[in-house]
């Protein structure tokens, strides 16, 4: 999404910018829009500030080492840059250590939601009338938060919340806590609720990239249960966009559910990585010779949703919203990517000892 002219460069609060999607939008943000980003991130295992090596030299970012509970940190950071939108990324992200360890997503995604709206009031109402009028708080959400479906079916902005993990239950209390804060308060908000995203820079711990690195080394490719778990894959410029449209012209109010109508079995997914790999990796780890031999199923995961689909009618019909990307062309630049870029994961997992059998 461009700025147009008549657009005023806006100074831009992104919390969570180091992580994977954060980085996405800070890349799509400088590059296609004049607005100036203030990074507010806490640098968690999760966070890369290489992702932002392309801006980091912008005079239009800015990064700032802070974490979303630190009130008159953040506090600063608004009344200093003079913030008039708030795209609040930051949280823990993977289901499975919210089932190892629960607190921190508590904490970060709960908590930490309820700093940020709080210092957003004092600050709205430190504002003229005028810089008051503009400001805006964008919630970045997740279509976990609707827990799952059966065979048929799709979430819509009306489905009832009916989270599952301790992940998607502290995102949709920090969801409620945001529409509170509009009833209550005033506080200009808008919510976006998004599909699974793929593409560079995802932490190699989730399931396209730990496919990706575990096969590359040699190691076996954990799968849940069956396999057959359903998910609507959204690749991950697409979504970036998405959050512009979202951000800039979004009701006030309101909610956009926002998906690729990509929907894969895990298994499938999994497999579309091996055959990949078989054409694009001569040089095999030993022993093997097609990567699907390394597909090994585990346990499943407790609580596991089975299905997950989204009706994105409202943000394409309202914004104008469609991704650009099929699963089938952006799988395969992401495989490329990874491939390209071991190194990377590699230095990404020494952050974290975390690395076995998670995904
Ligand atoms: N990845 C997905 O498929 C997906 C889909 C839909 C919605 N979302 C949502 O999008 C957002 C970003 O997801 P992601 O995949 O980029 O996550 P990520 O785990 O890659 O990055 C999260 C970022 O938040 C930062 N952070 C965590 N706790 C913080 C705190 N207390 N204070 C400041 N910064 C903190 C981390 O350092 C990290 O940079 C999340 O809110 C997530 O719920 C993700």
């Amino acid at each position: 999404m461009q700025s147009t002219q008549a657009e005023q460069p806006r100074n831009i609060l992104v919390t969570g910018g180091a992580g994977f999607i954060g980085s996405a939008l800070i890349r799509h943000l400088i590059k296609h829009t004049q607005h100036r980003i203030i990074n507010y991130d806490k640098l968690t295992y999760a966070a890369d500030l290489h992702a932002l090596s392309c801006v980091a030299d912008d005079p239009r970012y800015v990064f700032i080492q802070g974490d979303i509970n630190d009130g008159e940190k953040v506090q600063q950071a608004l009344q200093t840059h003079q913030i008039s939108l708030v795209i609040h990324l930051a949280a823990e992200t993977h289901v499975d250590r919210s089932i190892a360890g629960p607190s921190t997503f508590i904490e970060s995604n709960i908590v930490g939601t309820f700093t940020l709206l709080e210092q957003c009031r004092h600050y709205l109402a430190s504002l003229s009338k005028k810089a008051a009028a503009q400001f805006r708080f964008h919630h970045v959400s997740t279509d976990e938060v609707f827990g799952d479906l059966g065979d048929t079916g799709q979430f819509d902005e009306q489905t009832a919340y009916a989270p599952s993990s301790p992940y998607s239950a502290s995102k949709a209390a920090a969801d409620h806590l945001v529409r509170a804060w509009q009833r209550t308060f005033d506080l200009p908000i808008v919510i976006s609720n998004c599909s699974n995203n793929y593409g560079a820079f995802q932490y190699p711990e989730k399931l396209i990239p730990v496919t990706i690195t575990n096969a590359l080394n040699g190691k076996s490719i954990p799968i849940y249960g069956n396999g057959q778990q359903i998910r609507d894959w959204l690749y991950v410029d697409d979504h970036a966009r998405a959050l512009c449209m979202v951000a800039f012209k979004g009701k006030l109010g309101e909610s956009y559910n926002i998906g690729g109508d990509g929907e894969q079995t895990n298994l499938a997914v999994v497999q579309a990585i091996c055959e990949r790999l078989n054409h694009l990796v001569h040089h095999k780890p030993k022993g093997i010779t097609d990567f699907n031999q390394l597909i090994h199923f585990v346990d499943d995961r407790p609580g596991h949703d089975k299905r997950y689909a989204i009706n994105a009618n409202k943000i394409k019909s309202t914004l104008g919203w469609q991704p650009q990307e099929s699963f089938t062309s952006a799988i395969d630049k992401t495989v490329r990517w990874y491939v390209d870029n071991q190194d990377w994961c590699q230095q990404a997992l020494t952050r974290s000892c975390a690395d076995e059998d998670i995904g």
